[in-house]
């Protein structure tokens, strides 16, 4: 399935992208689901997928965590599944993001997607990042609030809610309508007939996040290992202050460390590019030796990207799930980056170094990239 977005993206960028809210009435016309409610139903019951579900009755709100074995005990009222990382583990469902990708990959997270009976929704809210909320089937009411400061509250250990707000969008969405929501907009979902809603979330790193992210990598690769050094130290009056040149040095051997622009992009790159939930990896068995994956290429078969996988390039280096393609052919990785499938066109000369398809092949052999049955 080949999704159609109809949006004006520049027109989109200028004036909602982390600034407004914005309903995009039949943003796919003629929708169609890509799963059913049985299915989302199904992978909510896998180990590896991360699931929830929300209800609530009088104001009491419960939340439980997946895998789940049966449905037998819900009602048909007030009560909503949600699913996260459906992308990865769904093929149909990865489709539906495509069309996001015009605001880079980098910053999209994964597909998530509730299933919600009438009355069902996770309450009032709000959200650390962008997303955009699909009506599949069903209808549902929505309703988006301005962004002012707000108490949150816990009605449940697992629920971070807020108060009552004031609409600024109401809407009872119908398939095909899309809703986008910049952070900080509390919102809140009804369904009012069985219902299904795919979120397309974009992630956005916070300073702690980076810091603690950059730390590990200083560790791993044993930086910074330059100590801090006195040689013209002075007699002081007060022994117990720091000075401030003294601070400054410290600071000064922290930000050279930041600063190093190799460093940091090579870290940022093995960071943005892992993957925060669990991958569908199933490596072929037996693995395939180098001039096998040489051959299939010329007889024109294709890669396949293992879906959720993340594949980005920064600077002249490429990345994938936290590593980097170690190659000299920038052309055929960056089209690795970019493309979901790519074949020897594609690749192109890159395909004649036993180096490229040494890399490839273990790429394949990790289950990162497969050729169609
Ligand atoms: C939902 O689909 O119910 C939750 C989406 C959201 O509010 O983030
Ligand atoms: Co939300």
């Amino acid at each position: 399935m080949n999704y159609q977005l109809n949006l004006d993206w520049q027109a989109f960028l200028q004036n909602h992208w982390q600034k407004r809210p914005l309903l995009i009435k039949q943003g796919f016309q003629q929708f169609t689901d890509p799963l059913s409610p049985d299915e989302l139903a199904g992978l909510a019951m896998e180990n590896e997928i991360d699931s929830r579900l929300v209800s609530h009755k009088k104001e009491r709100w419960e939340v439980s965590h997946g895998p789940f074995e049966s449905y037998d005990h819900l009602g048909d009222q007030n009560w909503s599944l949600l699913v996260q990382a459906v992308n990865h583990w769904h093929h149909p469902s990865s489709a539906l993001m495509k069309p996001f990708r015009v605001l880079s990959d980098w910053r999209m997270d994964d597909l998530m997607v509730s299933f919600s009976v009438p009355g069902g929704g996770v309450g009032p809210h709000l959200d650390q990042y962008d997303v955009f909320i699909i009506q599949g089937e069903g209808r549902r009411r929505w309703r988006v609030g301005d962004k002012i400061p707000m108490k949150q509250h816990c009605p449940h250990p697992d629920l971070l809610q807020v108060e009552p707000f004031e609409a600024i969008i109401d809407e009872e969405m119908l398939p095909g309508d899309i809703l986008y929501i910049p952070p900080g907009f509390p919102h809140e979902g009804y369904a009012i007939e069985p219902s299904l809603n795919y979120s397309v979330g974009f992630r956005a790193p916070n300073a702690r996040e980076l810091f603690s992210g950059f730390a590990d990598y200083v560790l791993a690769n044993e930086l910074g290992s330059h100590r801090y050094s006195d040689p013209d130290l002075a007699f002081r009056d007060n022994p117990a202050l720091i000075q401030t040149n003294e601070l400054a040095t410290l600071r000064t051997m922290m930000q050279d460390l930041l600063e190093q622009p190799e460093t940091f992009q090579n870290w940022f790159g093995e960071f943005i590019s892992q993957s925060r939930h669990e991958l569908d990896i199933a490596p072929p068995e037996p693995p395939y030796e180098s001039d096998e994956i040489y051959d299939l290429l010329k007889q024109g078969e294709s890669l396949n990207r293992l879906n959720g996988l993340r594949v980005l390039r920064v600077g002249d280096n490429c990345f994938v799930n936290g590593e980097l393609m170690d190659t000299s052919h920038l052309q055929a990785a960056d089209a690795l980056c970019q493309y979901d499938t790519v074949n020897a066109d594609i690749l192109g000369d890159a395909l004649d170094d036993v180096r490229f398809i040494s890399l490839l092949t273990a790429l394949v052999n990790s289950g990162y990239w497969y050729f169609n049955d």
